[in-house]
């Protein structure tokens, strides 16, 4: 271990994402990048002029209060109300964040620590069991199988119950695509409250999706502000990723822990950023639907180009991820991964890096322009045709 560095440093491993970038640069030419999912799209202008306008105000210009401004957590309630129909008590159920991230790793910290379990879904964004580890918490993996449309078996979380101190899901899902109905949160609300553990839902690509129904909140369960507590940010809705803007709403238990944290470690988003964010929730709709609009034909163009050179890619119904096997007989993710590096100059981010149970897989994170993704699935599709092995695969996918 470093001189300057904690021991509980040792319990994690490195960033997926600062491995990536390190390859990627090594390998230099006109790579591009499908590897980290930061939305490529502008935030839509009325937001950047919300903020113009708010930054002048000077009640803005001291410390943020730690929950967030009112009006901005009244903005999360209404939002909430008309697009769940969940009705929040603004002063006690929303806190505003400086990103999810922040959210959920605060919330962890606030909740878990030395002798307790959290379990989380694997694969996963790896901020859950990476907090849970820093925290001194014991993280539990939770299979997501694709024969069970990457949703956990409940029968696995009814016997982890008693030792959990927390549920960490992510629905809609990243890396996964998957999206949970409210049947799955039902049983998952009741077993909650059977064992008494906490339950985060990590929600924050709800608004990308291209089902007819949108999908659900976690909250719309009866009897889940109980035991849950679910998070979204305006990074994707949006295109608000550097704004770093999010929300935290539900258990109002949950909610005060998380806060005790944050109340020592910062003092919440620059109020201007809240007053943007709140004009984006109350108006912002439209702006949302242009966006889902852009991902679903980024979706539908890169997933046929691959589907046509024969590598067939499920197609996702949410979130701007294809989370996919490799070709042919391929089974290394990360290998294969590597060689679409060299031969494509393509990044996807191999599956191993969201746990155990992502091997075998890739993710590709449809952040370019169209032009770009034709361009990728091109260079694949060519790649792919000159190997034998997914000459193989391609007679028996056609
Ligand atoms: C599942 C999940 N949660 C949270 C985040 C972070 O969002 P934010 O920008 O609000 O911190 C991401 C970002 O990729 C994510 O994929």
């Amino acid at each position: 271990m470093e001189r300057f560095a904690a021991r509980r440093l040792g319990r994690i491993p490195p960033y997926l994402f600062a491995e990536l970038d390190r390859l990627k640069a090594e390998t230099g030419g006109d790579v591009i990048d499908l590897g980290e999912g930061s939305p490529d799209l502008p935030t839509p202008k009325p937001i950047i002029n919300a903020l113009v306008r708010a930054a002048a105000r000077s009640e803005n210009h001291g410390y943020p209060t730690y929950a967030g401004k009112l009006s901005c957590r009244e903005a999360v309630a209404g939002w909430y109300a008309r697009r769940f129909r969940v009705k929040l008590d603004p002063g006690s159920e929303v806190t505003m964040l400086i990103g999810s991230k922040e959210g959920v790793g605060h919330l962890i910290w606030g909740t878990c620590g030395p002798g307790d379990t959290l379990g989380y879904t694997d694969p996963a964004y790896p901020i859950y069991p990476n907090q849970a580890r820093l925290s001194g918490a014991r993280p539990i993996a939770i299979p997501l199988r694709e024969g069970n449309g990457f949703l956990p078996d409940l029968d696995v979380v009814d016997d982890l119950g008693p030792r959990l101190k927390l549920l960490c899901l992510n629905y809609p899902s990243n890396p996964t695509a998957a999206v949970a109905p409210l049947s799955f949160f039902r049983e998952v609300v009741a077993l909650a409250r059977k064992h008494g553990f906490g339950v985060v839902n990590d929600c924050v690509y709800s608004e990308l999706s291209f089902g007819s129904k949108p999908p659900p909140s976690i909250l719309q369960i009866p009897g889940a502000k109980d035991c849950c507590i679910e998070f979204h940010s305006l990074s994707k809705t949006w295109s608000m990723a550097g704004w770093r803007i999010g929300m935290a709403v539900g258990n109002r238990e949950l909610v005060r822990s998380l806060l005790r944290i944050k109340q020592n470690t910062d003092s919440g988003p620059f109020g201007a950023i809240q007053d943007a964010a709140a004009w984006a929730l109350e108006h912002g709709e439209r702006f949302a639907a242009r966006h889902r609009e852009v991902y679903r034909r980024r979706r539908d163009v890169f997933c046929r180009a691959l589907r046509r050179a024969g590598w067939q890619v499920p197609v996702p119904e949410a979130t701007f991820y294809v989370w996919t096997r490799p070709p042919g007989k391929r089974r290394d993710d990360y290998a294969f991964a590597l060689e679409l590096l060299r031969e494509c100059r393509v990044v996807c981010a191999p599956g191993v890096g969201f746990g155990r149970f992502g091997r075998g897989f890739v993710r590709f994170a449809l952040v370019q322009p169209e032009p770009r993704l034709r361009e990728a699935a091109a260079r694949i599709g060519t790649w792919l045709n000159r190997t034998p092995t997914t000459k193989t695969r391609r007679s028996r996918d056609d």
